[in-house]
């Protein structure tokens, strides 16, 4: 399915409205601003793990790097704009990490963590009665980007089994995302 049909099915099946979408464009001057904070935060959950920090280190350079790429997504899901172009930069994110060989179950841990990050940050600083619509807008994008990423992997799979790599699923999600990625570019 292309990544903004999906974007819609997703707006309609977590009821993220227009009154959730104008809540997170407010909370844009409170949350980017953490956006580093939360992505050193998260790197250095990321890196006590010892798969995961195997990962992060393999390559030269990809942790520095990455901590500038997830501090733009983070922002991103403040930018109150979330449509077919939206959908498709978060769908490729998807098949990075799965081409990469980030294991599926990886992924909604990490999810949580920002999730908790950025919820101690909005109980902090806004005033109770914003604290509600506040974290049911964010629990909303997150949970439509949980289920692009989700998707992107389902994706990745499938061409990687169509292309013959179905002798473990690991590998056929590689090969797959991968020819996906490259078909893309
Ligand atoms: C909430 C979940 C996560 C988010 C939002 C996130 C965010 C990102 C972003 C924005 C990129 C850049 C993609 C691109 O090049 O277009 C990326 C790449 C990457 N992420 Fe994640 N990530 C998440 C989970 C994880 C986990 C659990 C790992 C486990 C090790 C991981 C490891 C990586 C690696 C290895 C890359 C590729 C870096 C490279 O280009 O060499 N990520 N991530």
């Amino acid at each position: 399915m292309e990544a903004g049909v999906l974007l819609d099915k997703l707006l309609r099946r977590t009821g993220l409205l227009e009154l959730h979408i104008q809540t997170l464009r407010k909370l844009e001057p409170l949350m980017a601003p953490m956006a580093s904070e939360i992505a050193l935060a998260f790197y250095d959950y990321l890196g006590r793990d010892e798969e995961m920090r195997a990962i992060l280190w393999e390559v030269p350079g990809r942790v520095e790097r990455l901590y500038q790429s997830f501090a733009d997504w983070y922002r991103g899901l403040f930018c109150g704009r979330y449509d077919a172009e939206y959908a498709e930069k978060r769908a490729r994110i998807g098949l990075v990490h799965a081409a990469v060989g980030v294991k599926p179950s990886f992924i909604m841990p990490a999810f949580g963590i920002v999730q908790e990050l950025s919820l101690e940050h909005l109980r902090n600083t806004l005033r109770s009665p914003e604290v509600l619509s506040a974290v049911e807008a964010f629990e909303k994008i997150m949970a439509i980007e949980a289920a692009i990423m989700q998707d992107s992997y389902m994706q990745a799979m499938a061409c990687g089994y169509r292309l013959g790599a179905a002798a473990d699923q690991e590998q056929a999600l590689v090969v797959g995302a991968r020819a996906i990625l490259e078909k893309a570019n």
